[in-house]
């Protein structure tokens, strides 16, 4: 079998779970051939650590990678503000690109992937790993074969705890040209989802947000500012030393910054309602300073309502676990799905619940990105530039809203094709 040559652009955190899959899981259809960043130490960093260390390029000589390399397939995990130059030179290339969410970070940016997609003939995968959450494809399966009938109404509130959120105050997340904030970088996963379940678009959005708990102001104010529990130790944990500490001296890049720090420029609480095109009404929420991880989700149909909650992490402690990966906390997680038919009792639907890779989720996505082609894919979890496009539209015209205090119209910011 011929198998296909990839190249990573972005070799940071994200990147070696891509590169497991293209150089190790699945290296019986996949070949990897180069890895482009602007840091040469995280390069080395991803090299070190395989069988067969591949060239490294220069972030600025891209092009010249795609042609040495004869690449077929540009894999996207820069820093999301830059995604969309990469996905456009490797279309315009004659590459398909398997992108990280967000596909990108603004309005003027989509519209040049679609018109790039347009021009060309590759293809754009968002990597939305989500829909592979076996429980995220039950509740897709539920819905679509009617469930709770047509769907009047949804309810989805998502909460980040105040680890992991705060990892998005400590990196180049906080600044919103880089990331388009949390309804960009993070809300882009949950909206895809919605509209996979929902299997509508979004039509108008109206939205409040704001900093209330991270940044310098409010740390001062709710007496957070110098607690060491927010404190993150890079040290502690060998792989990221190699990423981040040993990797600074190139670029400045400081993983782990104090989130009480000045320079936010992104929220952390976001209300959102969404009129979609089938007529189903959103209510979304996203906090990212909670003591617990997880999510629930309510919808009301015509025939009955449907419960999710998931609890990812029970709790979290402070600094010594700080460090995804070195954490020994006695947390707990668990899922629970229901379906309650109109005149009838609740029934529960049982579900596997898993902690690890996105509930099992990346794993499976990899198997089905990098895995041998003609895969079947019955509940349509291959997400394209399409797909992508959609889930960005909600966070654009919430961030638009934010800024207004207006409903946006959806077909106002892009005209979709
Ligand atoms: N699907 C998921 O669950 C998931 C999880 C984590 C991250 N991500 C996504 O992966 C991407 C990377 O996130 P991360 O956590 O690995 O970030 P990171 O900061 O660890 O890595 C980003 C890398 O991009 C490189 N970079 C910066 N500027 C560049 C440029 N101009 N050209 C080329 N490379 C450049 C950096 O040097 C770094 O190596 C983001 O888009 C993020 O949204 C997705």
């Amino acid at each position: 079998m011929t198998r296909r040559r990839y190249a990573v652009v972005g070799t940071g955190a994200r990147a070696e779970r891509h590169v497991r899959a293209i150089a190790v899981e699945h290296a019986d259809t996949c070949e990897l051939v180069a890895f482009a960043d602007v840091n040469r130490t995280r390069m080395a960093a991803h090299n070190e650590r395989l069988a067969h260390p591949v060239p490294t390029y220069d972030a600025a000589d891209f092009l010249k990678m795609l042609t040495e390399q004869r690449v077929d397939v540009v894999v996207v995990t820069t820093v999301d503000r830059f995604h969309d130059t990469y996905i456009i030179e490797a279309l315009d290339a004659g590459c398909d690109v398997v992108t990280e969410k967000p596909m990108t970070t603004d309005v003027p940016s989509a519209g040049k992937i679609l018109d790039a997609v347009d021009r060309n003939d590759g293809s754009v995968t968002v990597t939305f790993n989500y829909r592979y959450n076996p429980i995220h494809e039950k509740v897709r399966a539920l819905l679509a074969d009617g469930a709770v009938g047509e769907i009047g109404s949804v309810h989805f509130e998502w909460l980040l705890d105040a680890r992991h959120g705060a990892d998005y105050f400590r990196r180049w997340h906080r600044d919103k040209a880089n990331s388009g904030g949390l309804m960009v970088h993070k809300a882009t996963h949950h909206f895809d989802l919605l509209n996979w379940w929902v299997g509508s678009v979004p039509e108008t959005v109206y939205a409040q947000g704001r900093l209330f708990f991270y940044g310098d102001e409010n740390g001062e104010r709710h007496g957070h500012a110098d607690d060491d529990r927010f404190d993150i130790d890079l040290e502690r944990d060998d792989w990221l030393k190699k990423l981040y500490v040993d990797a600074r001296h190139e670029d400045g890049y400081r993983r782990d910054q104090n989130p009480f720090e000045p320079g936010v420029s992104i929220e952390d609480d976001m209300s959102v309602l969404v009129r979609y095109a089938s007529g189903a009404n959103l209510t979304y929420h996203l906090t990212a300073y909670s003591p617990w991880e997880g999510y629930r989700l309510m919808v009301n149909g015509s025939q009955g309502r449907m419960e999710l909650e998931v609890v990812e992490n029970s709790w979290v402690s402070g600094r010594l676990s700080a460090v995804h990966g070195t954490t020994a906390d006695p947390e707990q997680g668990w899922a629970k799905l229901s379906v309650q038919r109109l005149f009838e009792e609740r029934a529960d639907v049982p579900l596997r619940f898993d902690r690890e890779g996105h509930g099992g989720a990346d794993e499976r996505m990899a198997a089905a990105l990098y895995g041998p082609a003609g895969q079947e894919d019955p509940l349509g979890r291959r997400a394209t530039h399409h797909d992508g496009v959609l889930s960005l539209l909600t966070g654009f015209a919430a961030n638009r809203s934010f800024e207004t205090g207006e409903a946006v119209r959806v077909a106002d910011l892009l005209a979709l094709r």
